[in-house]
């Protein structure tokens, strides 16, 4: 990272902006060195007063591409799971911790590539101005990433997933990311952490009394 780099998304957060100006002054940031290679930046996507807010880590491929979170192949999981919990996707707020995809070249595919604390700390000022905009009641951060986004420490998820915790001025829990189901290669391994995802998100949705079942 460059000195300018170094400073993190501060400056180019604009002050008291709503969503969608937060949204279109993202593309310009350069908070961290991730813009560099990206197509664009993915914004939050969801109700504007929405009571909850869901983290997840960053960009994928597709997300990326199309520059909306969670449309790839966790984002499929995640619905189902938001479905199975009665959840209604449009009344919930969708966003990541980091805003850039962060990913490695191995020949035409770009791969994935964990952002590193530096990168949290750096888009966090754009987390903190989605949150002082759509004032959720609760936050659910979708894996370690988030977690440490939200909590600003690092999280063990299997230790406290699933039960609420104050955070920021409001609730939180943290949960699996949906990625990390995809990666369980057995199918009864992919069902059991998946229906453990949807008992984590019903708490939430209890909590707020959102849950339709
Ligand atoms: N994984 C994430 O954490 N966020 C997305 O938007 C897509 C995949
Ligand atoms: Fe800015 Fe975040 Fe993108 Fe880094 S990842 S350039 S801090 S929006």
């Amino acid at each position: 990272m460059t000195a300018e780099e170094r400073l993190g998304a501060e400056k180019w957060v604009p002050r008291g902006a709503d969503l969608g100006e937060l949204r279109n002054a993202v593309q310009s940031c350069r908070g961290c060195e991730l813009w560099r290679p990206a197509t664009q930046a993915v914004f939050g996507d969801g109700s504007p007063s929405a009571r909850m807010m869901l983290v997840g880590e960053q960009p994928g491929d597709r997300e990326d591409l199309s520059g909306e979170p969670f449309v790839g192949p966790a984002g499929a999981v995640l619905d189902r799971a938001l479905q199975a919990a009665g959840i209604a996707r449009d009344e919930i707020y969708v966003t990541n911790a980091v805003k850039h995809f962060r990913f490695e070249e191995r020949g035409k595919r770009r791969i994935h590539s964990k952002p590193g604390v530096a990168h949290i700390v750096a888009c966090a000022p754009w987390l903190e101005a989605e949150l002082d905009a759509v004032d959720p009641d609760l936050i659910v951060c979708l894996g370690a990433t988030a977690a440490r986004a939200v909590f600003d420490r690092t999280v063990a998820i299997g230790g406290e997933r699933g039960r609420l915790q104050p955070a920021r001025g409001r609730q939180a829990l943290v949960t699996v990311h949906p990625s990390s189901i995809l990666r369980l290669r057995a199918d009864a391994d992919r069902s059991a952490a998946f229906d453990a995802l949807v008992a984590d998100l019903r708490v939430g949705a209890e909590a707020l009394g959102l849950s339709r079942r």
